[in-house]
């Protein structure tokens, strides 16, 4: 009795104090909380009820003889232009027929994620030999951005593309302002020496691609002809409000921005494009304004002036990393945020047990109940949604 009474006692004290904590970092937030809250409510009213996107409107467009501007010309350090030529990546194949163009927008210094890259999931024999099609990888990079460090960085970087040629360098300073920079290159790059590539991604060097199932998704389009025109398919941010907050990485100020809400874009960590948007987003790169350095948000913006919407996919990622379970491996397409264990997943999400686990009505029941548990239980922050468990 009295050990109950104790326990009980000890318990309600549990809960005040819980609340007061609860309350206490609610009021600390609440300023943060209710700026988000409201600029989103903002954003939707604004994106739904008012003009539905009337409001991207000419003051994007720059004078012609302006077109193409200074973003376009920055010169080629490191170019490899045969690089989609002759097929696959054995030599002497005689198709010229790419699948998949992959830019990965890296960074000078990130050496070691490049090479986890190439290790595993971007290895082009592995993709040419165990899922025989061609798919090019290569990665985007601008200079270092300490003057004291670039020549050493360049130097290494000239060796490192000397044993892998898959290295596409312009002379821009490589910054998170610069990003947009590095989205015209990429479409500036497939434009001019992989137009026969069927589907363009681009993606960050920080995440997974899960090749064998993104080829298998690919095929699939290519062979609904109509499905593999005029798409963009990713993890689809819709209504998403510029942030106006200073202190925020994604500031960006009304000046250069004004309206309350941005065209819908897929998240950066990684999209895939058609040939035909590939090529529209091209034209529109030498149109438009690219002052803006979120490069989600550019891509957003020439995609809304070309009239190309994106489509969700539920196994893109956004910002988080994929569960780690067989189940999720049978289904992800990207998954953001490995730089370290990039390897272990790779060797855990191609192992042939994967497909076995879900094979059969009993295992795709066993893998759609483990799905849901997965994704949807509140608590979870995943980076898919709840629906794609049960797709
Ligand atoms: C474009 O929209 C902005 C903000 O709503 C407005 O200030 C500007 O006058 C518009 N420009 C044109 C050319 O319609
Ligand atoms: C790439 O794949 C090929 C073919 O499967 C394999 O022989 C090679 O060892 C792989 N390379 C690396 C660096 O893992
Ligand atoms: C972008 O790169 C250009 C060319 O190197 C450089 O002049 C500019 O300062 C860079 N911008 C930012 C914001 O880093
Ligand atoms: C692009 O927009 C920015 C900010 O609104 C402006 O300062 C700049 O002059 C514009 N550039 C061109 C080439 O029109």
């Amino acid at each position: 009795m009295f050990i109950n009474f104790r326990r009980i006692h000890k318990c309600q004290c549990m809960q005040l104090l819980t609340t007061g904590l609860l309350l206490s970092a609610a009021m600390m937030c609440w300023e943060t909380l209710d700026h988000h809250v409201v600029s989103h409510v903002r954003a939707n009213m604004y994106r739904y009820l008012v003009n539905s996107y009337d409001f991207l409107n000419s003051s994007y467009v720059i004078r012609t003889e302006s077109a193409g501007g200074a973003l376009a010309n920055y010169p080629y350090l490191i170019n490899h232009p045969d690089k989609c030529r002759g097929g696959g990546a054995q030599a002497g194949s005689a198709s010229d027929r790419v699948l998949l163009l992959l830019f990965v927008k890296s960074s000078p210094e990130n050496f070691d994620r490049r090479q986890a890259i190439r290790d595993t999931w971007g290895n082009e024999s592995f993709v040419w030999s165990e899922l025989g099609t061609s798919v090019k990888i290569v990665f985007a990079l601008g200079v270092h951005p300490h003057v004291g460090q670039r020549a050493g960085v360049q130097r290494a970087l000239l060796q490192e593309d000397h044993a892998y040629k898959d290295l596409i360098q312009q002379n821009f300073v490589d910054t998170f302002h610069n990003l947009t920079v590095k989205l015209v290159l990429q479409f500036q790059w497939s434009h001019t020496f992989c137009r026969q590539a069927s589907f363009l991604m681009s993606a960050d060097d920080d995440i997974f691609v899960h090749m064998p199932n993104l080829v298998t998704y690919l095929r699939q389009l290519l062979s609904r002809p109509p499905a593999a025109k005029d798409l963009w398919v990713g993890h689809v941010h819709r209504g998403a409000p510029p942030v106006r907050r200073k202190a925020n990485k994604y500031h960006v100020p009304v000046e250069l921005y004004p309206w309350p809400s941005y065209p819908d874009y897929t998240a950066g960590a990684g999209y895939v494009v058609s040939r035909d948007v590939a090529a529209k987003i091209y034209q529109a790169t030498l149109l438009l304004n690219s002052s803006i350095y979120i490069d989600d948000v550019f891509m957003g913006i020439c995609a809304k002036t070309m009239g190309v919407a994106p489509q969700e996919h539920g196994y893109f990622s956004g910002e988080a990393k994929a569960p780690y379970h067989p189940c999720i491996y049978d289904r992800m397409i990207t998954s953001h945020g490995h730089a370290a264990d990039v390897r272990l997943l790779w060797k855990a999400a191609t192992d042939p047990a994967v497909r076995r686990r879900s094979r059969g009505l009993l295992g795709s029941l066993y893998c759609t109940a483990v799905r849901a548990m997965l994704l949807c239980l509140p608590c979870s922050t995943n980076t898919y949604s709840c629906w794609a468990a049960f797709t």
